[in-house]
């Protein structure tokens, strides 16, 4: 009997048990003998494989986080680490691995494929950044706790006739506050793909007053050169100047904490599913992803040197519409 093994790894992603429930399930379907390994890497190092049966992932699927726990290891990204999880594979008679997560967790299932090991990638982030695929486990409901913050922001900033910074996560990658931005109604949004002048921003906050608008909202990223916290500190500098109070609101974690929404899920469902599919075909070093609404696999080799980018038409869309 084929033994197979899933796990999670680098930031949790709502949706990430779903996609652990599907591997399980579609697994045992196949045939096959699942194991769970606990806290990504770190539980391959360690040798923290347990065994996983259908039941064992009941009840999961609707809840946020990871029930196999996740973890960014230092380890594992040396040579010694590599060869040490590769050796529990091994020992424990694992025949492939599942790797449920995004761009650090995928160079490190590149790292097992190039030693050999049959491995197969499965596109979770919250910050849509993985080439090969063009939505990955998680964004949607991040974004939607986001656009819950950004709704409610906007009652109180009408009150107090108020600009906020609303700054959500997406590391290098502008595609949730982008998106944020568009859904949410934003007057403005920095992008770490877009050049910032936080002069140009003081403008449009001024003339979104001027126009009548009760509200001014800008969504930054996080990894934008001007995240919240320098944007603030460069108004507070120039306050008398430019005239106005902001407030600022970090939504950090808080977008990763919910219970995935019925995209994620879905989402989730079938990139597990794809992945024991991809498995069955002995299709190894790929990862599993959404493109052009259809499960396609595409190389761990080109996923992990590609860059993906940000659609700009969507940008130019955020930039009408404000
Ligand atoms: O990659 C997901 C993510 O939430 C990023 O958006 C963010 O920059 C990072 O993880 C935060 O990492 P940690 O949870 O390790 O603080």
């Amino acid at each position: 009997m084929k033994k197979i093994a899933v796990l999670t790894s680098g930031g949790d992603a709502p949706g990430m048990n779903a996609a652990i429930r599907a591997v399980v399930r579609t697994g045992i379907a196949n045939g096959w003998e699942v194991f769970g390994v606990r806290n990504g890497y770190e539980g391959l190092i360690d040798g923290k494989i347990i065994p996983l049966g259908a039941r064992e992932v009941g009840g999961i699927l609707q809840r946020g986080g990871t029930v196999l726990g996740s973890a960014r290891s230092q380890e594992f990204k040396t040579r010694p680490g590599q060869l040490k999880a590769f050796r529990n594979l091994n020992r424990f008679d694992i025949e492939s691995l599942v790797v449920i997560g995004g761009n650090g967790s995928q160079t490190g299932a590149h790292a097992l494929h190039l030693l050999g090991f049959p491995v197969v990638g499965v596109a979770s982030t919250i910050d849509n950044d993985l080439y090969g695929s063009d939505i990955t486990i998680g964004v949607d409901t991040a974004l939607n706790i986001a656009l819950e913050a950004i709704d409610r922001l906007k009652i109180t900033a009408s009150s107090h006739q108020r600009a906020f910074l609303v700054e959500v996560m997406g590391r290098n990658c502008g595609y949730l506050a982008m998106m944020a931005a568009i859904a949410g109604g934003a007057e403005e949004m920095v992008l770490p793909e877009l050049e910032v002048d936080p002069e140009r921003i003081a403008a449009t906050l001024t003339e979104a007053y001027e126009r009548g608008k009760a509200h001014a909202i800008v969504v930054v990223a996080e990894g934008a050169k001007y995240n919240a916290t320098r944007l603030d500190e460069y108004f507070k500098q120039h306050r008398e100047r430019l005239g106005f109070d902001l407030r600022v609101t970090i939504l950090g974690h808080v977008q990763r904490g919910g219970s995935p929404q019925a995209y994620d899920r879905i989402l989730a469902s079938r990139l597990g599913a794809g992945a024991t599919d991809a498995l069955a075909r002995g299709e190894y070093g790929v990862l599993v992803g959404m493109l052009n609404s259809a499960i396609k696999t595409t190389p761990l080799e080109e996923v992990v040197n590609k860059p993906k980018k940000l659609d700009e038409s969507l940008i130019e869309l955020a930039k009408k519409l404000d």
